[in-house]
């Protein structure tokens, strides 16, 4: 196995040994007030979304993972198996890999297979050029595709990229690819003049992916033996900073990072989000070799979710947009000192 391949199982074996589903995070600095007289029925809650010219049944979705060896092979099958089932988007993890050697594309092209008419999206760094970008969508025949910007985790990995000129390549990609783009951090959230400045090259999507699950710091670090980089690991925004900063800005906000249960992707949809990626909660069991146990959460999430819509009385995802929400001192003071900052 070449040393790409080798990172990709080293990346999976260290999200386990790092996961913590306890894992407290911003998500518990908010508050949603209650309504006890909604007026509504269950019956009467509707959690879809119509978001890339497409209706949705459910506003979450399997966000970017893995893909390039035999083990990511296997839960790319499961994921796109539950995908199907659940009519769920699913973003594959980067295809760089495949675009090099050939004989890992199975590894992704199965997604397609399984899951003939479901919405996927590919994913490549956002360093690409626009061949490879057409590749990775010809490869899965993806109806959208990810662009990852993961500076800190690429200098922090030896071997990792130095050069980040994207701005003219993201431009270009939006330009002439026609399938939505969707920009992505990975799990160290985006700032206000970051978005913006996508929103001036012609981004439509931004994944805010935010610190408060998988930590990518740690993860690239204990595959670094020769520097101790802990001291950065609380590195990024927060999901929910993320959110609250960016909210304002025209644009099409996609939460992830840290969604733990359906309280979290209700609370991301009241901090303005469109839908809710989902990684590190749904690996978690299909590293445990479990499956079913994943089948299960899903299920469990789609009767949860319009039971906490119906707690707060709102019927759609547009109307959760409008749910007042109580800050925390710590995230009251965020504001405070950003609105101050900037
Ligand atoms: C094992 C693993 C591999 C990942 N690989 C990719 C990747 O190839 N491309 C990408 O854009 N994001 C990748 N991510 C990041 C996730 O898409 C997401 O942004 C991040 O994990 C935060 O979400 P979470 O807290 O729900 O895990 C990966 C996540 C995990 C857990």
């Amino acid at each position: 196995m070449n040393r790409s391949a080798q990172r990709k199982n080293e990346h999976l074996s260290l999200f386990e040994k790092n996961y913590n589903l306890q894992q407290k995070n911003d998500f518990d600095e908010i508050r949603l007030v209650p309504d006890l007289i909604p007026e509504l029925g269950l019956k009467d809650i509707k959690p879809k979304i119509k978001i890339f010219n497409r209706e949705f049944p459910h506003s979450f979705f399997i966000n970017a993972i893995t893909g390039g060896t035999a083990k990511a092979k296997e839960i790319n099958q499961q994921l796109a198996t539950l995908a199907q089932k659940y009519d769920l988007a699913m973003a594959v993890g980067s295809q760089k890999i495949a675009l090099k050697e050939k004989d890992t594309r199975d590894t992704f092209e199965i997604v397609r297979k399984i899951n003939p008419h479901g919405f996927i999206i590919a994913n490549l760094n956002a360093n690409q050029d626009i061949s490879q970008v057409k590749d990775a969508i010809a490869m899965i025949d993806a109806n959208a595709i990810q662009l990852h910007l993961n500076s800190p985790q690429e200098l922090i990995n030896r071997d990792g990229d130095r050069n980040f000129l994207l701005s003219n390549n993201i431009s270009k990609i939006c330009e002439q690819i026609s399938k939505p783009v969707i920009i992505k951090s990975v799990g160290f959230g985006i700032s206000y003049d970051n978005v913006k400045r996508l929103q001036n090259l012609g981004v439509k999507y931004v994944d805010v992916s935010g610190k408060g699950g998988t930590n990518f710091i740690k993860i690239e670090n204990q595959q670094n033996f020769s520097h101790n980089l802990d001291y950065l690991n609380d590195w990024g925004l927060s999901t929910v900073e993320s959110l609250l900063i960016n909210r304002k800005i025209p644009i099409n906000l996609i939460a992830s990072g840290g969604i733990r249960n359906p309280l979290d992707i209700i609370k991301s949809h009241a901090l303005g989000a469109k839908m809710v990626g989902v990684s590190g909660t749904f690996l978690h069991p299909l590293i445990k070799k479990n499956p079913e146990k994943l089948d299960q959460l899903i299920s469990e999430w789609i009767e949860e979710i319009p039971k906490i819509m119906l707690m707060l009385g709102k019927s759609s995802i547009d109307q959760l947009y409008k749910t007042q929400t109580i800050l925390s001192v710590k995230i009251s003071n965020f504001l405070n000192s950003w609105d101050k900052s900037f």
